[in-house]
């Protein structure tokens, strides 16, 4: 583990060096070897030693747990409890409540969760099945002392039932949400939106996935004889801020980038999976606050596993692509094929971010500083280092395992659409003096709540998202729609690797999306189509999904009318 110095985001920023606007073509080569060495930390044993190791070496002492890491097993879909599945095509009741569940080694711990009853169990952040063409029917019950929503993101969806932050449900108080999923196959989610309390929420608890399905999708599951649940798992990525008692910290008062010290899957803090040797499809969903993760698969030794990437957040790519990491920033989705089919019995393999550089440059227009946010919460493992979420152990082969061939054609997704005549609609990010951050000169507390724009349902629009070149890495989503990635410009040297198709995009752009990364510096064109099956005004929200970034005002409302 690198030692954390908390000036590094101060001394990253690459224009600051001296590269200059001129020189981002070459600006891998303008690098210092120091960060340069970031780009290819694969090989770097950086993530601590592969075995067992109590969490307290890396965190400063008196607010954190102390553990063992990869000592219990991952959470897997059971008959009920935390993450359950459970068959949406019945009507249920989520109460948002708080209980105390077994998320470290030894003291429980609390989490704001959405509970459901449902044939004698009780299930809390149910992954609920769904086959696209039925719908979901959820009635909220809001029994925490605040106001709550259930927001379904990466849905296409009416403002009604959106659940997002214009539409609070008070304490103690009921709301409904019913909509027919028009979704592509694929792993979505749900977790709540209130107005200002996004972060803390999702920090206790509130989440949960969606995963849909259908025929064509089905098709590659017995192609390669995956089964839910065995072979293919959904996993829900988060880092999150844990004191010595367990018990989930927060800074209610202002948070910002809110990191942390304990790498959860499927709220189990740093499990293992016993796997054996075939091939194992793993649907993963960056659900952290604040942390863009690089996910790789590391063999003990340090060698890279390459995988295949197959699907993004809204569903299989075309064609998979065989990679060596991938980002999934906060809210985004991959799914992935690890095999493991060549590996010995005994191997073990980290599930892994690697390191990478943060870009964490975000002094304002005039050259101040923001304060740094991770002063807020020490010990937090700094955005960028190297971590890892799991380890998987490699048993016997139980039966003679076949070995399927993975399909050159994965779904009939059509190409990214021809959008040179599409108007373009312009987004600029970036931060002001006092630290918020803006998109388009617009911060939803200091300009207001109105629509920033309204757009005619059925037209199609390019947007261009621009990032400040003193900024840092924003995951820009919006609600009600998903999109195709049109092209990349000036991106950074870690995504500039990553290149496989004209326009700059990498694997991951070649997907349907509803979160982007837009890098410092960095211009990201978008193809949007606002075809919908709704009538009337129906507004939605484009924001930042990093949940401080968001709660702070980093979004704006807009409309599609008529
Ligand atoms: Cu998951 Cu408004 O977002
Ligand atoms: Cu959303
Ligand atoms: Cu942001």
């Amino acid at each position: 583990m690198p030692k954390i110095d908390p000036h590094r985001r101060r001394l990253l920023g690459w224009l600051s060096l001296g590269t200059g606007v001129a020189g981002a073509i070459g600006f891998a080569r303008a690098l210092p070897a120091g960060m340069r060495a970031t780009v290819h930390a694969i090989d770097e044993p950086d993530a601590g030693p592969m075995c067992a190791q109590p969490r307290a070496t890396r965190t400063s002492a008196a607010q954190a747990p102390t553990y063992e890491r990869f000592t219990r097993p991952l959470q897997l879909p059971r008959e009920d409890g935390l993450l359950a599945d459970l068959d949406a095509s019945v009507p249920y009741r989520f109460v948002a409540q708080s209980r105390d569940f077994a998320v470290l080694p030894g003291a429980p711990t609390s989490l704001w969760h959405y509970a459901v009853q449902a044939d004698g169990r009780v299930f809390a952040n149910p992954t609920l099945r769904v086959k696209r063409g039925e719908s979901i029917d959820v009635e909220l019950d809001n029994r925490l002392a605040e106001a709550t929503t259930i927001h379904w993101h990466g849905f296409v969806i009416d403002e009604a039932n959106d659940g997002g932050g214009l539409h609070p449900v008070k304490a103690g108080a009921r709301a409904r949400y019913r909509f027919d999923v028009r979704n592509r196959a694929g792993m979505y989610w749900y977790h709540a939106h209130p107005h200002m309390r996004t972060g803390v929420q999702v920090q206790r608890g509130m989440a949960g996935l969606v995963v849909v399905e259908d025929d064509e999708e089905r098709e590659l599951q017995k192609q390669l004889d995956l089964v839910h649940g065995k072979t293919d798992l959904a996993l829900m990525l988060a880092d999150k801020q844990v004191g010595a008692d367990h018990s989930i910290l927060y800074r209610e008062d202002g948070a910002d980038d809110w990191v942390g010290n304990a790498m959860l899957v499927n709220w189990t803090a740093e499990p293992y999976l016993d796997v054996t040797p075939r091939l194992y499809r793993l649907r993963l969903a960056n659900v952290s606050n604040a942390r863009l993760l690089r996910i790789a698969f590391v063999q003990q030794g340090g060698g890279a596993l390459p995988f295949h990437l197959i699907g993004t957040d809204g569903g299989l790519l075309a064609e998979p692509w065989r990679v060596e990491d991938v980002f999934l920033a906060p809210a985004q989705r991959i799914d992935v094929l690890v095999d493991f089919g060549k590996l010995a019995a005994g191997a073990r393999v980290r599930l892994r971010s690697l390191a990478y550089d943060a870009m964490e440059n975000d002094e304002n227009e005039s050259g101040e500083l923001a304060p740094d946010p991770m002063g807020d919460h020490p010990g937090a493992i700094a955005m960028g280092h190297a971590l890892d979420f799991m380890e998987m152990r490699v048993g016997e082969a139980k039966e003679k395992s076949v070995r399927r061939m993975l399909p050159r054609k994965l779904s009939s997704l059509a190409p990214t659409p021809d959008a040179k005549a599409w108007p373009v609609r312009k987004f600029r990010l970036n931060m002001d003096a006092q630290g918020d951050w803006f998109i388009n000169d617009w911060n939803f507390h200091k300009t207001g709540h109105r629509n920033a724009f309204e757009i005619k349902r059925g037209s199609r629009e390019t947007w261009e998202i621009q990032n400040a070149i003193n900024s840092m890495p924003h995951a820009m989503h919006l609600h009600g729609f998903q999109f195709r990635v049109l092209s990349r410009s000036i991106s950074p040297p870690d995504l500039r690797a990553k290149q496989v198709a004209p326009g700059g995009l990498s694997p991951q752009d070649l997907g349907v999306l509803d979160t982007v990364v837009v890098w410092p510096g960095e211009t990201v064109r978008i193809a949007l189509d606002f075809a919908q099956p709704f009538r009337g005004t129906q507004r939605y929200m484009f924001h930042c999904h990093n949940l401080e970034h968001e709660d702070k005002g980093m979004m704006v409302t807009f409309a599609v009318v008529d």
